[in-house]
């Protein structure tokens, strides 16, 4: 497996993939892998010849009251992680390499506000905007084909894809679904920072996901009082709810009540004191 940290190495080596005709998938990373990122690249491995995965604590994307000083950096073991899972190259850029004129002053990518300034982006303003430039500059250098990204991060799906349609990006973006620890738990590099007792806890966050759907199976359509009694369960269960909300899956706009109800997805944000977990997941109507 390749380790490449600076540009004219990562260009040296895509020209030379290029010429050899090689399809490139990209694999964007914070590093800290787990299974989630791993299936990640067995997505990416499925859709392309060379799979590149990228690590970079990215600064852009952290508020300053949240946790880029102490993001778990792990680099040795994600390169194991990497090697074992028959990655190609692992492009461990120097900050110069993605923010050549620093990471204050940058030249920014706007996600538009209906998909980024709700959610994760209402409690975290500014967060997609560094994670769309970071993102930009990745596609510029590494000039993937596909690029794969977890449906974890649904709202960051979202915005990435619309990111690439609106700019006329060459990149087609393939997602890949949540991967849950056996007790349902979705998989995050935040986890580390949970004890026992509140990895237990932690588990509730899938459950009310999980029974507010039953609900809506149930027949249940009053989704403002769904998403109110989905966020006492939470506080019950510890948590300081964020959000909670049932959105259209295709652009996260609220459900009104006479809304055709094909394509939802239910999704939450929450803490566990300092730790700030999200989820979602998708429902639709039975026909
Ligand atoms: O999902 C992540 O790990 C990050 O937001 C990403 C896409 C690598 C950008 O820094």
């Amino acid at each position: 497996m390749l380790e490449i940290s600076s540009r004219s190495q990562l260009l040296q080596q895509i020209q030379t993939w290029q010429q050899q005709g090689q399809k490139l998938a990209l694999v964007p990373t914070m590093g800290n892998l787990h299974a989630g990122h791993l299936a990640l690249v067995e997505t990416a491995q499925q859709h392309a010849d060379i799979v590149i995965v990228s690590i970079f604590v990215n600064p852009t994307q952290f508020g300053a009251d949240e946790d880029f000083g102490s993001y778990p950096r792990t680099l040795e073991s994600d390169c194991r992680q990497l090697l074992s899972a028959g990655c190609d190259a692992v492009f461990i850029p120097d900050p110069e390499a993605l923010y050549p004129f620093g990471s204050e002053d940058f030249t920014r990518v706007l996600p538009p506000d209906s998909l980024a300034n709700t959610l994760c982006g209402r409690s975290r303003p500014g967060h997609f905007d560094g994670v769309v430039s970071v993102v930009a500059r990745l596609f510029n250098l590494v000039q993937p084909q596909i690029a794969v990204f977890g449906e974890k991060d649904y709202q960051q799906l979202l915005i990435i894809k619309r990111m690439v349609a609106d700019l006329g990006m060459p990149q087609q973006i393939v997602s890949s679904p949540t991967i849950r620890e056996s007790s349902g738990l979705a998989m995050s590099s935040r986890n580390q920072y949970l004890d026992t007792a509140t990895r237990q806890q932690a588990v509730k966050l899938q459950q009310v996901l999980q029974h507010t759907a039953r609900q809506l199976d149930l027949g249940h359509r009053d989704m403002s009082e769904l998403e109110r009694q989905a966020a006492l369960q939470l506080r019950d269960h510890g948590f300081q709810t964020d959000y909670f909300a049932i959105r259209h899956a295709a652009d996260l706009s609220r459900v009104a009540d006479h809304d055709e109800l094909k394509s939802i997805r239910i999704l939450a944000a929450a803490k566990l004191g300092q730790t700030r977990l999200i989820d979602n997941i998708a429902w639709s109507a039975s026909d």
